[in-house]
């Protein structure tokens, strides 16, 4: 049996994207004495609470910040066992993913991953691309900043090559360019584990995200907490840069 929603939790007022900096699995194993990949282990049942949570209350886009560029400098043993924890992880959810209609898009420099990972990445991308009910977005071996440079360097080519003006780049031709493509920024970023940094996640699509820290650890982030993030954020005030009355004056405006 799901356990109640919080009485406080808005299901009209959602973010419409959540993503997440699921931080903190080698603190939780060290603490309790086991090895760091330990935690890695129980941060997937992490995953799967806060997907179904998601799901069950109609969250559209979920991202993961699974695997950064800079963590491919951690220990060997620390890396492997990461790549096949993702890879049991995508073998074993297959099946949940398309029984609840989750779509899975994996952003991220994917070339360097495992070619064993790399292969079940696309298999589970393509099984699931016409699900339409959730959409889970992975980001693995990604960094932000080489999204960008990556997007820059597309832009530049197409420049070169006469397909585009460079007078008419403006913000969304940049945006087009990038591994989250198509996909809505984040309203919502949480991160576990108390750090307050963005740690090369989507530098881009974060520009006027809510940001919202826990200090507790991925391996204990579930469902109960997932929803006091969401009420937190239906607690914001969301300005855009603006002041409140344009703002509201302007929604006046469009409702007419
Ligand atoms: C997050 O937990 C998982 C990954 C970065 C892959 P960490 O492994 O960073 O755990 P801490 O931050 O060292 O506790
Ligand atoms: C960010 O966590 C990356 C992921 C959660 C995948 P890190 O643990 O790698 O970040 P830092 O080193 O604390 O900034
Ligand atoms: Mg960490």
């Amino acid at each position: 049996m799901p356990r109640p929603l919080p009485e406080n939790l808005d299901l009209s007022r959602l973010p419409r994207h959540v993503a997440i900096i699921m931080d903190g699995n080698g603190r939780w194993a060290q603490r309790r004495g086991l090895s760091r990949i330990e935690g890695h282990k129980r941060g997937k049942d992490s995953v799967r609470a806060v997907v179904e949570a998601s799901r069950r209350i109609g969250i559209e886009y979920l991202s993961l910040f699974a695997f950064s560029t800079e963590n491919w400098e951690r220990p060997r043993r620390e890396v492997d066992a990461l790549m096949s924890l993702l890879q049991r992880y995508l073998r074993t959810e297959l099946h949940r993913m398309m029984k609840n209609g989750i779509r899975l898009v994996a952003v991220g420099d994917l070339r360097r991953l495992p070619p064993r990972l790399q292969a079940d990445l696309e298999a589970t991308v393509q099984a699931t691309r016409n699900n339409r009910d959730m959409t889970v977005v992975l980001a693995v071996s990604y960094g932000g900043r080489e999204d960008i440079v990556q997007a820059a360097r597309a832009l530049a080519q197409a420049a070169r090559d006469g397909r585009i003006d460079p007078e008419r780049i403006d913000a969304s031709t940049f945006a087009a360019y990038l591994s989250t493509a198509g996909i809505p920024d984040p309203d919502l970023l949480i991160r576990t584990s108390g750090e307050l940094r963005i740690s090369n996640f989507f530098l881009w699509p974060l520009a006027y995200s809510e940001i919202y820290v826990t200090d507790t650890l991925w391996p204990d982030f579930r469902e109960a907490e997932f929803y006091q993030a969401l009420i937190a954020y239906q607690q914001r005030e969301r300005r855009f840069g603006r002041v409140p009355a344009e703002r509201e004056r302007e929604r006046l405006r469009v409702a007419r």
